[in-house]
């Protein structure tokens, strides 16, 4: 994909690039100034100790209660992260055995692999069909598979699908059945549109359940890297074990920020979420003008479409951004089940996108007919 971006950029086509789910907008402009504020205080300069991350613990807290109606113990039951990605990972260092199972959803955020290949697990992946709403079919699962972890991610990328409470008391059921702890990725928790809010996997319980908060994309501060973990004691417990061995929880001024972030209105996150919310309504009709399927999401930041008679998304994804400057990432880029599908990322305005399916829609499409795709050495 960088090649063919240069290409492009190399033939004057100005590259919009929407292959990458980073936000675009600013943090609260008071989250911005507790940071500096903390970075003049020399009380932040030094290592952070499990005791003083006490206000973002009670801050997330207080977050779950007020939001989702789950009652959490900030001593036991919550542990700040250097974001979502860094805690999976060390996640299953502390809850897996290297030759566990892990159910991994398929299509899924690429780094559950690497997560999964760092413990040593022995990856089962679980389809997530557009016919079943993008949920996994857990039933269809073998009575002797006895995973030692379910790792679910909704709202959903790449697909954007959303989980109602019902599904969610159903995973937790079926995980206490088999003795399956419940990892739930929930960094599109306030990435929601309308009137639609997302449950969290807590509110089936605590017991066997572990849930990843990100403030990267809910406050848009992916690069301060920070979030928390919330859930089953003894799950929380493993992981601080593991990260007592690798990390110094993050900055003090960033778990001060992360704090404040926290406990701001609700309207707060709601400004931030109404602008990818326009930024949906701008490209849905663009892509079904060009025949594409798409169902409209109610979270996220992505929009996930699957390309009429695509078969090979990755020559595509490479194609459209050499012939069109459009950079968007191909479907199995997330895993077998994501092959025909194409993700847009919702990271640019609402004219930039409609000028980006404009630029797709007059794209020759040789590569896009049955059978005349060209595998891809990428
Ligand atoms: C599903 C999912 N989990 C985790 C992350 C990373 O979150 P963090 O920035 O908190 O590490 C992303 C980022 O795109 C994501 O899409």
């Amino acid at each position: 994909m960088d090649a063919a971006k240069s290409r492009a950029r190399a033939a004057g086509l100005g590259i919009i690039d929407l292959s990458i789910g980073s936000s675009d907008l600013a943090p609260p402009p008071e989250v911005l100034e507790e940071l500096r504020a903390a970075t003049h205080d020399p009380a932040t300069y030094r290592y952070p100790l499990f005791s003083d991350t006490a206000p973002l613990r009670a801050a997330a807290a207080a977050y779950l209660a007020r939001r989702f109606g789950v009652e959490v113990d900030p001593g036991t039951e919550v542990l700040p992260l250097i974001g979502a990605q860094e805690g999976l990972a060390h996640l299953l260092l502390a809850v897996t055995d290297p030759g566990d199972t892990l159910l991994l959803p398929d299509p899924g955020y690429p780094p559950y692999l690497g997560a999964a290949a760092l413990a040593g697990v022995n990856v089962v992946r679980v389809p997530l069909r557009p016919e079943r709403g993008f949920l996994p079919d857990l039933d269809a699962v073998p009575a002797g598979v006895r995973p030692r972890a379910l790792l679910l991610n909704y709202p959903n990328n790449p697909t954007s699908a959303v989980a109602d409470l019902a599904f969610f008391r159903r995973a937790a059921a079926w995980c206490r059945a088999r003795g399956t702890l419940l990892i739930h990725d929930h960094p599109y928790a306030e990435l929601t549109f309308g009137e639609y809010r997302a449950p969290s996997a807590l509110q089936a319980g605590m017991e066997g359940v572990i849930e990843l908060h990100s403030l990267s994309k809910t406050h848009h501060m992916g690069g301060f890297r920070v979030g928390f973990a919330a859930g089953d004691a003894g799950a929380v417990a493993a992981l601080a074990r593991v990260k007592g061995a690798v990390d110094f929880h993050p900055y003090l001024g960033i778990q001060r920020a992360a704090a404040l972030a926290l406990g701001l209105p609700e309207e707060v996150g709601r400004r931030g979420a109404a602008v990818f919310e326009a930024r949906r309504d701008a490209l849905m009709p663009e892509l079904r003008a060009l025949g594409w399927e798409v169902q409209t999401p109610q979270a996220s930041m992505y929009a996930w479409a699957r390309v009429p008679g695509l078969r090979d998304s990755v020559a595509y994804a490479v194609r459209a951004a050499e012939v069109t400057g459009v950079a968007l990432s191909p479907g199995r880029a997330f895993g077998e089940a994501g092959e025909g599908f194409v993700r847009f990322a919702l990271v640019q305005p609402p004219g930039v996108l409609r000028e980006a399916a404009r630029r797709l829609g007059g794209m020759r499409d040789e590569s896009l007919r049955p059978g005349t795709a060209q595998r891809s050495s990428a």
